[in-house]
């Protein structure tokens, strides 16, 4: 008998740049995530323009997150990896969607709100809507789980109560979705304010690491990085927010436990203990910068990927959509062949 995986679906904006933080929570784990599941990973292009962007500065970083996406270990073998724009089924069912959606319910959202306010130029439909194409993207496929952060965790909410909604009207038409949120990720903080998330997004660029940054670049931050005043290396979140996130960067990329880490290096001093983090990431990093590199020195097979990805993705999408067409009562389409 066949055993039927589960469908893990998760996706990115490509947006910023993708740190150490996203790493260290999420991709990381996709090796292991390929075996035990159905991975369908969108590059959610268009959310990501519910706020301005240069459409060529734009382009090229989309490509670049794509390539990063596949550098980091999702093999496209094995998993779904494709462009959300190329598969037009997300919006269409978004629309759809938008009809058992209230207003208010998208109004309530904190993160509608925080762009809002930071956006206040531009309050878009999208903005408002951005939810419910987040809800379609993962519905489409019958995702029974989403890795996201936990700020994603009201749209995964929201997803879960459009589901229900249709399927108290439609009868069985939606898999019920489970957020995942992983603890590591979350809890990398910037190099220059510990006590804050290392932001895809940040405005310093000294406070977060790229993946694909280069070697000096890396251990030039960690140098730079926020420490505190006394000189020993511990674990302690509260009053020694720096080199505590130090500590879990470390730890993550060596697969050393801090325990043993805060032995070797309590009493080193931090020139010591910093060079060794900026030297482990460094290290950590380099098989994920060369294999981006080779993806973006081949544009046409990285096309490739992206087209067979969205192919994949629509055969499955189209199966959902055509379904929930039909119990909302719209004509089905002769076919055209
Ligand atoms: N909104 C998510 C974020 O910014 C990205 C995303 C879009 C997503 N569609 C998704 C994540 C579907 C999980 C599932 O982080």
């Amino acid at each position: 008998m066949e055993i039927v995986k589960q469908v893990l679906y998760s996706g990115i904006q490509p947006t910023g740049i993708m740190t150490i933080g996203n790493y260290i929570g999420a991709v990381s784990n996709w090796n292991k995530m390929q075996n035990d599941y159905d991975c369908i990973f969108g590059l959610a292009d268009l959310h990501a323009i519910t706020v301005r962007q240069n459409p060529s500065e734009y382009r090229q970083k989309a490509i670049s997150f794509f390539a990063q996406i596949l550098a980091c270990g999702l093999d496209p073998e094995k998993s779904i990896v494709y462009f959300q724009s190329h598969v037009h089924q997300h919006a269409e069912l978004q629309w759809i969607l938008n009809c058992y959606t209230y207003v208010g319910e998208m109004q309530r959202m904190t993160q509608f709100k925080d762009k809002s306010i930071k956006h206040e130029e531009n309050i878009n439909m999208g903005l408002l809507d951005y939810p419910v194409l987040m809800a379609s993207d993962i519905l489409l496929y019958k995702a029974a789980l989403v890795p996201v952060g936990i700020d994603q965790k009201q749209h995964i909410e929201i997803t879960r109560d459009i589901a229900i909604r249709f399927n108290g009207i439609y009868g069985d038409t939606f898999v019920v979705p489970d957020g995942y949120y992983p603890t590591l990720g979350a809890k990398i903080a910037g190099l220059q304010t510990p006590t804050g998330k290392m932001g895809k997004s940040d405005a310093d660029p000294n406070n977060a690491v790229s993946i694909i940054e280069d070697p000096d670049s890396i251990l030039r931050k960690f140098r730079r990085a926020v420490t505190d005043s006394d000189p020993f290396v511990s674990f302690d979140l509260l009053n020694k927010p720096g080199i505590s996130n130090l500590l879990t960067i470390l730890s993550a990329f060596t697969d050393v436990s801090i325990e043993s880490l805060v032995n070797e290096y309590a009493d080193g001093g931090y020139k010591r203990f910093k060079e060794a983090v900026g030297v482990a990431v460094v290290e950590g990093l380099s098989p994920i910068r060369d294999k981006y590199n080779t993806y973006m020195s081949d544009k046409s097979q990285l096309m490739d990927i992206a087209k067979q990805g969205a192919l994949r993705a629509s055969h499955i999408a189209e199966k959902t959509l055509s379904k929930v067409k039909r119990k909302v009562g719209l004509v089905e389409k002769a076919r055209l062949n």
